[in-house]
């Protein structure tokens, strides 16, 4: 086989902008994109994608270029290079074609990172050779960092469900709960803020009912301008209290069996009354979520792809132990996180939670790609599904 030549300095270096850039988006369901113009060597414009619906990385840094440069600009852009993180789209959805764009403005090279996998949006490339522009790629290193960050777009294009990152902090003698009054985290004051910052990425969390009981948690992102992401609550005997802080507002979706909701029909026209989301497992549930029963637990892969449909590329999977490992024993999970942390809680394990957090432990360590510090914590990457890099280390390196 030909060995692909190893991309130039300056086309690296670009790239690496590009990819910077791209993360500060929350472009859901779209990719994470960024792109520079590149004139005489020098980066002349940049920009990424924000947000569906909003333009695409490649239009912001041309706008930037036009916003800087005024009438020059057309001069400039038709001796620049376009660097991009995702071969530029080719089809017409809430934005035009990128393709077009950089055709129009005359840009004579473009360089990529990696392939649009999306079928509406490929074929950019052979269309920008069609109409004379150079076009390559940055090469193979280049090309891994733009599918990890893109992990969750690949793997719901690929599969249809939305993809899971498993995250849990566990203590030097493995608990997960039970720390002292004046200190109950387990987790260093880095890792609380990047759990924060994980809530705004990922555009819903998902715990199980044992987790509302413990400590009833609001679940919310508390980072300076962050979203709070839509909140998942696994109980199988729709036990919630209905005061519970999770459901504070409507944006909760809570599943259960179908015998608790035969049980507790008041209380699901309660919660429904207000606008809070619950599915049941049955095959037909009026435009509802048939969700298969196995067991005495739920198969949860319909839940991942009804999210999917809705938008939701991203599931952050907070726990509890119990239903982690669930969803591990189920496949489903895609991704780990798991921030190590130097204290001993002491006291007894609780026993149900023991066989869960080996299991969890287990399967973190067999799959593990990297770990990186997070002040006290090591914070622990692995990868489960069939992308092949981490989606989150590129996150954590910019904190
Ligand atoms: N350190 C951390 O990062 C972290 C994060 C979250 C929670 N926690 C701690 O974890 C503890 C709670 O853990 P937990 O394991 O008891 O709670 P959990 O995992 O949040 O919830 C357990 C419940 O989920 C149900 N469940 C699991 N998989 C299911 C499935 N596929 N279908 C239907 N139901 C399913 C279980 O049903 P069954 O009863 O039928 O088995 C059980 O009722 C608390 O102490 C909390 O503070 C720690």
């Amino acid at each position: 086989m030909k060995k692909e030549k190893p991309p130039a300095a300056p086309d690296r270096n670009f790239m690496s902008r590009c990819l910077s850039l791209a993360i500060l988006g929350r472009p859901s369901p779209n990719p994470f994109v960024g792109s520079a113009v590149v004139f005489a060597n020098r980066i002349v414009g940049e920009g990424f994608h924000h947000a569906a619906g909003k333009p695409h990385a490649e239009v912001e840094a041309m706008r930037e270029v036009k916003r800087k440069y005024g009438t020059m600009a057309s001069h400039i852009l038709s001796s620049s290079a376009l660097y991009v993180s995702l071969e530029p789209c080719n089809h017409q959805g809430r934005q035009p074609p990128c393709t077009k764009a950089i055709i129009d403005a005359k840009i004579p090279r473009v360089v990529f990172a990696m392939k649009d996998p999306n079928p509406k949006a490929k074929g950019g490339a052979g269309a920008l050779r069609k109409a004379g522009v150079n076009v390559s790629m940055a090469g193979r290193e280049l090309e891994a960092k733009a599918k990890a960050i893109n992990a969750p777009f690949v793997h719901r294009i690929r599969t249809g469900r939305a993809y899971v990152t498993l995250k849990m902090a566990i203590s030097k003698d493995r608990k997960v709960a039970g720390g002292p009054k004046d200190s109950p985290y387990i987790s260093s004051p880095e890792s609380l803020r990047a759990v924060h910052l994980m809530r705004d990425k990922a555009q819903a969390i998902m715990v199980g009912i044992g987790t509302i009981k413990a400590d009833n948690p609001r679940l919310t992102c508390r980072m300076k301008g962050g979203h709070d992401p839509l909140r998942v609550i696994v109980d199988p005997r729709l036990e919630i209290d209905e005061k519970a802080r999770a459901l504070k507002n409507k944006n909760a979706l809570v599943v259960c069996m179908k015998k608790a909701v035969e049980r507790k029909r008041k209380k699901l026209a309660h919660l429904r009354s207000r606008r809070i989301e619950v599915f049941f497992a049955q095959k037909e549930s009026g435009g509802r979520l048939a969700l298969g029963e196995n067991g005495g637990h739920l198969a949860l892969g319909p839940l991942l792809s009804h999210l999917a449909q809705i938008g939701i590329d991203h599931v952050l999977l907070e726990g509890g132990p119990r239903l982690a490992s669930d969803m591990l024993r189920q496949r489903l999970v895609d991704e780990m996180v798991l921030f190590h942390s130097p204290k001993i809680i002491g006291g007894e394990n609780d026993r149900k939670l023991a066989g869960p957090i080996r299991h969890i432990m287990r399967e973190g360590r067999a799959n593990r790609r990297l770990s990186l510090p997070c002040g006290s914590d090591r914070a622990a990457f692995s990868v489960l599904g069939k992308e092949n890099a981490p989606f989150w280390p590129a996150f954590f390196a910019k904190e």
